[in-house]
């Protein structure tokens, strides 16, 4: 008998994989304790932007004309629990505020309404990032007949469905035979592709996921901190990152240096994982992991200064700021912990007139950031701007047009917060171009 499954939060996360289960011939039943969420989703709609989910999820949702009617959605979890034979919890567990630590507190209650309904031989597979030492607390919440695995999730917003379908590796942690059993055949398809299958325990599955984020998080603050010297000394980053790539020890990718990274993962990672090694007694293992975060959050001040030292040095006050880009990354509408609002708000908050757009994050920084300005176009942004700040790497950017934008700028003076345009054509149209990290003309 063919598996089903259920997913367990229609996030970033739980909506692709939800939508991947059906793609790779399973019934599934997508759950979340938001109505709107649910309704979209049942409607083949996608809550978030994330190129290439709504097309997947629209050839499997039940309902829609040519859809495989596998995937349905619902906000019951007895009737999850009755329907499912794998149950992947994929609920969010942000930052805690005001501190270093994770909030579990959905994941907790995801478990708390699905447990007392399990029927015996259902497995839970955890998803979510969380701090190590939870999957054992967890599997002692099921009941008798009941068990846990953990399965952590790397995929990138941006790349989810590629990333969920074509996943680099596939890790389990188990605790039982019949749980690695189950997953494999989940996961047959993927396998039989080459993707390689770590079976290991519940705690060291926890960690690969902190561990890789703490990773690339290490690897993106190590180039900035080179950024920060190449400034100091006169270098080049951007040679000097290409000149490190090509030793594949080290690799090329994660070395791109500007403004740092954001997002609904990395910082909060990093942080969860320096406060639960606290706990663990092993913090000083961790120091490093403070750097890290310093390294990538003064990134960010540093954006301020240098738009400041482009606007003459002194007050924002009645200078035009145009910002492109608003989203943590390009790709994605999230603006979670995102370096470019992060740079955009503090202008505003020294009296600057900060005017954004963004190709997708519009309605989620306007939420976040009610009192910046905004505009429907880099050119009405940029339009009398006394400086403009590239911020996210879009595509859309880097096919403006300098020339262009320089008719309509107020002052000719591009700070290139991603080293992601081509100095030479902007300087050709006449622009101060001007990048992290590297020599100013
Ligand atoms: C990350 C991990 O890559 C993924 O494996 C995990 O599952 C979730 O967290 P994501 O948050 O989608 O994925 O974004 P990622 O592509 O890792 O970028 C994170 C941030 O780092 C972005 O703000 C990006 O702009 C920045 N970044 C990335 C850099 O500043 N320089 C780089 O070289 C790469």
């Amino acid at each position: 008998m063919a598996l089903k499954i259920t997913v367990i939060g229609t996030g970033y996360l739980g909506a692709t994989h939800a939508a991947a289960m059906a793609e790779l011939g399973f019934e599934v039943l997508g759950l979340d304790v938001v109505p709107e969420k649910i309704e979209m989703l049942t409607r083949g709609e996608v809550p978030m932007y994330e190129p290439g989910l709504e097309e997947l999820l629209r050839r499997h949702v039940a309902g829609i004309e040519g859809s495989s009617g596998r995937l349905r959605f619902t906000m019951d979890f007895a009737e999850a629990a009755a329907f499912g034979d794998v149950h992947f919890v994929c609920v969010n567990t942000p930052q805690k505020h005001g501190e270093y630590a994770c909030d579990m507190s959905y994941v907790d209650a995801a478990f708390a309404s699905l447990a007392p309904h399990l029927k015996p031989g259902a497995l839970v597979v955890g998803k979510s990032t969380v701090p190590v030492g939870s999957a054992q607390r967890l599997a002692a919440l099921l009941p008798e007949g009941a068990e846990l695995a953990w399965n952590p999730e790397f995929l990138r917003e941006g790349f989810a469905v590629n990333d969920t379908l074509h996943p680099d590796r596939i890790v389990v942690g188990v605790d039982s035979e019949r749980a690695e059993k189950l997953l494999r055949d989940v996961y047959a398809k993927p396998v039989t592709e080459g993707a390689p299958f770590v079976v290991t325990d519940f705690p060291t599955a926890e960690l690969v996921k902190t561990a890789a984020n703490s990773f690339l998080a290490t690897k993106i603050s190590f180039i900035n901190a080179m950024a920060e010297v190449c400034e100091a000394a006169g270098g080049d980053v951007v040679k000097l990152a290409e000149a490190l790539g090509y030793d594949d020890r080290i690799g090329a990718k994660f070395l791109r240096a500007g403004i740092g990274f954001g997002g609904g993962c990395l910082p909060k990672d990093i942080r969860a994982f320096m406060a639960r090694a606290g706990e663990l007694g092993a913090d000083q293992a961790l120091t490093f992991l403070r750097e890290v975060d310093s390294i990538n959050m003064r990134r960010r001040g540093h954006m301020v200064e240098l738009a400041r030292e482009a606007v003459g040095g002194g007050s924002f006050l009645g200078k035009r700021v145009a910002v492109l880009g608003a989203t943590f990354k390009p790709d994605s509408d999230d603006v979670r912990d995102s370096p470019a609002l992060n740079v955009a708000g503090q202008i505003h908050l020294q009296g600057g007139q900060v005017t954004v757009y963004d190709p997708k994050g519009m309605d989620n920084a306007r939420r976040l950031f009610p009192t910046l300005g905004y505009a429907a176009s880099a050119e009405e942004a940029v339009r009398g701007a006394d400086v403009v700040l590239h911020l996210t790497e879009w595509r859309e950017f880097r096919d403006l047009d300098p020339e262009a934008l320089g008719a309509v700028a107020g002052h000719r003076v591009l700070l290139d917060g991603r080293n992601a345009l081509d100095p030479e054509r902007w300087r050709a149209a006449g622009w101060t171009y001007r990048a992290m990290g590297r020599p100013a003309a």
